[in-house]
């Protein structure tokens, strides 16, 4: 897709489809692809006190732009996401939130004409260096999408696919990590009499978190969400948040959401984006308001676009 015309929600779904091709390219692959000098530190197994100083910055963006061919969609975003933390990114549409999402796990690269200026490091590696594999790096960053895409495979062979993908053969061992990552999902109980039935007869709710547990079960550092909750109704969208809550002493995670109550439940730091009139091109572009602690940006934000958003006043 070289265009915007279909919208952003459009790009979102396309991308997912491109994401489960590329996903079903490398199951046919015999050979794993290369490993690069990537490191990530070991999964923390205690919470992380929210907004400690002390815990690490997962991703450092530095002056980051994002095209689409000769469109900026975004310009100069500066943001250190934290271990261990929940970040939202909110803001009006076209601001430009699913396109930072999607860099953080190079999903950008799947997108003809998207382009990256600026630096992006991953726990002070950079994410775009020539010697780091994309597919390694979102081994790493899981993604969850706003539209439940679970593979036309049982439940079993969903959660299954990433490790099966990553080498592990041996059967009880996939048992296991199956098991672990529905619990992780708070699905197992709902599924486990029937994890050999497809995946596409299960609630809507339940295809998300099944995508939850599909993105946990390779172990990943970060798990990326693009409005994971647009399509459920308020108890699975609770259900959700109750599980991002749990999961996040084992997670990062970097949520996209236009629900404000989501992003003040939920979220630790919130990072609000608008859109600026490009005055060269007449065209909008995404541009980072204000990057603070939730609390604070609901609160008593800093700036006037800021409080104007969070307030309903604006977008
Ligand atoms: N694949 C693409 N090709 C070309 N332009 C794109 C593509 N995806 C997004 N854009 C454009 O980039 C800008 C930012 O889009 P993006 O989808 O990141 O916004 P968003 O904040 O996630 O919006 P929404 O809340 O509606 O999902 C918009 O102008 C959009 O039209
Ligand atoms: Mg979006």
């Amino acid at each position: 897709m070289t265009t915007n015309a279909d919208g952003p929600t459009n790009a979102t779904a396309e991308t997912s489809t491109v994401m489960t091709t590329e996903y079903d390219q490398k199951a046919s692959m015999s050979d794993q692809e290369s490993i690069t000098n990537f490191t990530v530190p070991a999964v923390a197994e205690e919470t992380v006190a929210p907004l400690s100083d002390r815990s690490e910055t997962v991703f450092a963006l530095e002056d980051v732009s994002v095209f689409y061919s000769a469109f900026k969609a975004v310009r100069e975003v500066n943001i250190g996401v934290r271990a261990n933390e929940i970040t939202a990114f909110i803001g009006p549409s076209g601001c430009g939130k699913s396109t930072v999402l999607r860099c953080l796990n190079r999903m950008n690269d799947l997108i003809p004409g998207a382009r990256v200026e600026g630096r992006i490091n991953f726990y002070g590696t950079d994410l775009y260096g020539s010697d780091v594999s994309a597919t390694e790096v979102r081994r790493h960053i899981g993604m969850v999408f706003q539209k439940p895409n679970p593979f036309p495979k049982s439940i079993y062979d969903n959660v299954a696919f990433g490790p099966r993908v990553n080498g592990v053969k041996k059967k009880d061992e996939l048992d296991h990590l199956v098991e672990k990552s529905l619990k992780g999902a708070a699905l197992w109980d709902e599924v486990k009499d029937r994890l050999k039935t497809s995946a596409l007869g299960m609630s809507g709710g339940q295809q998300q978190r099944l995508c939850i547990a599909r993105a946990i079960a390779v172990e990943p550092s970060v798990i990326l969400m693009d409005e994971p909750c647009s399509a459920l109704d308020p108890i699975a969208t609770a259900r959700i948040e109750d599980l991002m809550k749990e999961i996040k002493s084992r997670f990062t995670i970097v949520i996209v959401t236009h629900n404000m109550q989501q992003a003040a439940r939920v979220s630790d730091r919130t990072a609000f984006f608008t859109t600026e009139i490009n005055p060269a091109s007449d065209r909008r572009t995404g541009v980072l308001v204000e990057y603070a602690p939730t609390k604070q940006i609901f609160s008593h934000p800093s700036d006037i676009r800021t409080e104007q958003y969070v307030t309903g006043r604006f977008g």
